[in-house]
């Protein structure tokens, strides 16, 4: 079994809570997890000075546990990608955590000073070659969604070539893809034809006050043996723990964390009639 917190938009620079920071810092001390995994916008403007401030926060996590981290849109402003490079890592990586038969493969979907995603032919190739490798728990990592959330704000959600990523995690058999980018708790689960899964995952603003409606700042705690799945979301204000996802040989239970617009509208007095 693999260990995994899962943290995101940091936002350092903006909105960002330092208790919110030493919350999850404490958290991952306690639990000790395999790897953590941040999926982005760490910083809010790309400023070298952010930059150099918020990896004060993420040396810690790295003395406590093994890190990797990929780039966000917001990391991605002024020209802020080459200095995610020099202070954070590298915009795409590979991990391999023998001992856990474990693989995780960071993609960069940021581009420089746009909004929007593209992960393009010549990464997605880089990715199947870092895949080609026979370990049980398959794990990819990336920033912006692959598919749309319900209330997580319409433009600029999906990278350009979800489709072409989709269509990657069914060949290469990839338990989980791991998302930030809107702040929105979420999962699904995809069954393929030859009966593997995928889950696709998607964490909150795991340190800033930039939440949607009416979540909670939050980050994800993973459990993952062999296809069987469980997901805890943690609130990062006050360390509460709640089941956000189980996924067990064929019975798959998630609770979404909020209303959706359709259930808004479907509670809303005009349907009574
Ligand atoms: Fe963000």
């Amino acid at each position: 079994m693999v260990e995994i917190i899962q943290i995101s938009d940091l936002h350092y620079g903006s909105e960002f809570v330092p208790e919110y920071m030493e919350n999850v810092i404490s958290y991952i001390d306690e639990v000790r997890p395999d790897v953590v995994v941040c999926t982005g916008d760490i910083v809010h403007k790309g400023r070298v000075v952010q930059f150099r401030k918020v990896i004060e926060y993420i040396n810690r996590i790295k003395e406590i546990a093994k890190f990797l981290a990929v780039p966000g849109n917001h990391d991605a402003k002024n020209s802020g990608l080459v200095y995610f490079e020099k202070i954070i890592g590298p915009r795409r990586s590979r991990m391999i955590i023998e001992n856990k038969d474990t693989i995780i493969v960071g993609i960069c979907s940021a581009r420089d000073d746009m909004a929007e995603g593209m992960v393009g032919d010549e990464q997605l190739d880089w990715t199947g070659r870092c895949f080609n490798k026979n370990l049980e728990n398959r794990i990819m990592a990336l920033h912006h969604h692959l598919i749309p959330i319900p209330m997580s704000g319409q433009k600029f959600t999906t990278v350009r070539d979800a489709g072409e990523i989709l269509e990657f995690a069914e060949i290469f058999e990839i338990d989980l893809v791991l998302m930030g980018h809107r702040h929105v708790p979420h999962a699904y689960v995809i069954s393929w034809k030859d009966s593997t899964n995928t889950t696709f995952l998607y964490c909150g603003t795991s340190t800033s006050n930039k939440v949607r409606a009416d979540d909670k700042p939050s980050f994800n705690h993973i459990y993952l043996n062999e296809g069987d799945l469980e997901v805890y979301m943690v609130n990062s204000t006050n360390l509460e723990k709640s089941l956000l996802l189980e996924r067990k040989a064929y019975h798959t239970e998630f609770r979404r964390p909020r209303k959706t617009r359709i259930e808004h509208l479907l509670a809303s007095a005009v349907w009574d009639e």
